[in-house]
């Protein structure tokens, strides 16, 4: 029998039925849903809507059913419409006519809205610790990897010099941002909706704060009609989890690069790659592949919520039904690719020998060179100018900055001498660059403390 069932026969068409129906993704919701009951019954029983004795038969009711589910006695059974409808229906059958008295002063309005959020919370906190343990990997390859020596990029033309472990910190950053977006949006979603009920309030004398209180909520939501429509929160843990996805899949082109036949940074382990069934040799960095290919899926995710909500009557609608689908689809896949991106990291291995290697082969140590130069008087755009006439000698004789002679830097510039050598040895390059936020070892190490330091007080 159907909640609504009364004027209506409730016998829907068998269409209709299905197409109405969403227990099939409420299902998630439904310790939320039990949770959420017993703070409501708790309060009709306070404010002496319902008698004790009958509020404690609903209370012991829906406990035993959270059990039950808990110890999967049974499984829900998705015959019913939704899950307040099924757990409504599972309480009468357990304590018979109280527990027609529990919906009192409730609409499935603010339920519904009430159990999401409840839901978004806990998926929130697991998505914020599984950021903290990326983090801490990321650290722990800077640590290791100070003076790894690789090449910087810009257009993807080698540029100059950093370390391995100076590029990580980068995504050690955006990801502190995602933490922060997610702790900025919580507050605006841990308000309650609870006792809006369908819009318009009720004329019984509930307390909201209560309810509020019970469920660990920080306040109310002010507006009855804003209560059961709102779905900011919705747009902003999908706007949250696309950003995270977005830098994610970021690392992940990194990865798919890196680990590639020209480049070879990188090795990922065998508990990360797939091979081939044809090509005996394949190595394929399929989980970086996904994390990629899974954002296109997470951004379209948020673009349906703006779009289902985007001109939407106030106040409620039936549309706001499919705000669940989507963002249950973003969160399960923005913690495996945390969990998967957080394994690869924690298990390739670092060629750093390669780096250095190629990092010596793209010039990246000419800018030092030019401001050896400029440390000798010359201008920087003089400099600038002699130091790509040597960059074409060395094209030429197909060698690096460090390997031509000191003859032949004096016959562009008798600013030249032989301590240039030292200056343009990579290392020191790295090493010398100890402006805030630079690659040099001492500068990365303050950058991980500092990173260190946040994450504590998060
Ligand atoms: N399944 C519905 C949802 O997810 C529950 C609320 C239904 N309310 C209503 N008035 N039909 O939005």
């Amino acid at each position: 029998m159907k909640l609504w069932s009364g004027m209506l026969s409730g016998n829907l068409d068998k269409n209709a039925e299905e197409f109405n129906a969403s227990i099939k993704i409420d299902k998630r919701l439904v310790f939320d849903d039990i949770r959420g009951s017993i703070a409501h019954v708790k309060m009709l029983a306070k404010t002496k809507i319902l008698t004790e004795i009958d509020s404690q038969k609903i209370i012991n009711g829906l406990e035993k059913i959270y059990k039950d589910l808990k110890e999967k006695k049974y499984e829900i059974d998705l015959s019913y419409e939704d899950i307040h409808s099924f757990i409504e229906a599972k309480l009468i059958e357990e304590i018979g006519e109280a527990g027609k008295k529990m919906h009192t002063a409730r609409s499935r309005n603010d339920q519904v809205t009430t159990d999401f959020k409840l839901n978004l919370r806990g998926e929130t906190k697991i998505i914020l610790d599984l950021l903290k343990e990326y983090v801490e990997i990321i650290l722990a390859l800077a640590e290791k990897n100070k003076e790894t020596v690789m090449p910087g990029y810009t257009h993807l033309q080698a540029a100059q010099p950093i370390t391995f472990a100076h590029h990580m910190l980068c995504y050690a950053n955006m990801a502190l941002r995602d933490i922060d977006r997610i702790k900025d949006f919580y507050k605006r979603l841990n308000l309650s909706p609870l006792g809006a009920c369908a819009l318009a309030g009720t004329t019984y004398k509930i307390d909201r704060e209560f309810t509020a209180k019970e469920l660990d909520f920080d306040g109310i939501v002010q507006n009855s009609i804003d209560a059961v429509s709102d779905r900011d929160y919705v747009l902003e843990m999908h706007s949250a989890i696309s950003q995270i996805s977005i830098h994610l899949s970021r690392l992940a082109e990194e990865i798919v690069i890196w680990s590639s036949q020209p480049f070879k940074f990188i090795n990922l382990h065998d508990s990360f790659v797939t091979g081939s069934s044809i090509m005996p040799q394949k190595k394929n960095p399929d989980m970086a592949e996904l994390v990629r290919g899974k954002s296109a899926k997470i951004i379209a995710n948020m673009n349906q919520a703006h779009i289902m909500l985007k001109g939407l009557f106030l106040s409620y609608s039936k549309d706001l039904q499919e705000d669940k689908e989507a963002l249950f689809d973003s969160i399960d896949n923005i913690k495996l690719s945390i969990e998967v991106t957080s394994g690869m990291l924690n298990t390739l291995t670092v060629n750093k020998e390669r780096m250095f290697d190629e990092a010596k082969h793209g010039f990246i140590n000419a800018t030092d060179l030019a401001d050896y130069l400029v440390g000798k008087g010359v201008s920087f755009r003089e400099a600038h100018h002699i130091c790509a006439k040597v960059v074409n000698k060395c094209i030429q004789k197909n060698i690096g900055l460090e390997d031509l002679s000191l003859q032949e830097y004096k016959e562009q510039s008798n600013f030249f001498d032989k301590d240039l050598f030292n200056k343009i040895n990579l290392l020191t390059c790295v090493q010398n660059r100890k402006s805030k936020g630079g690659p040099s070892p001492i500068e990365v190490t303050r950058q991980i403390d500092f990173i260190r330091n946040k994450l504590k007080n998060l």
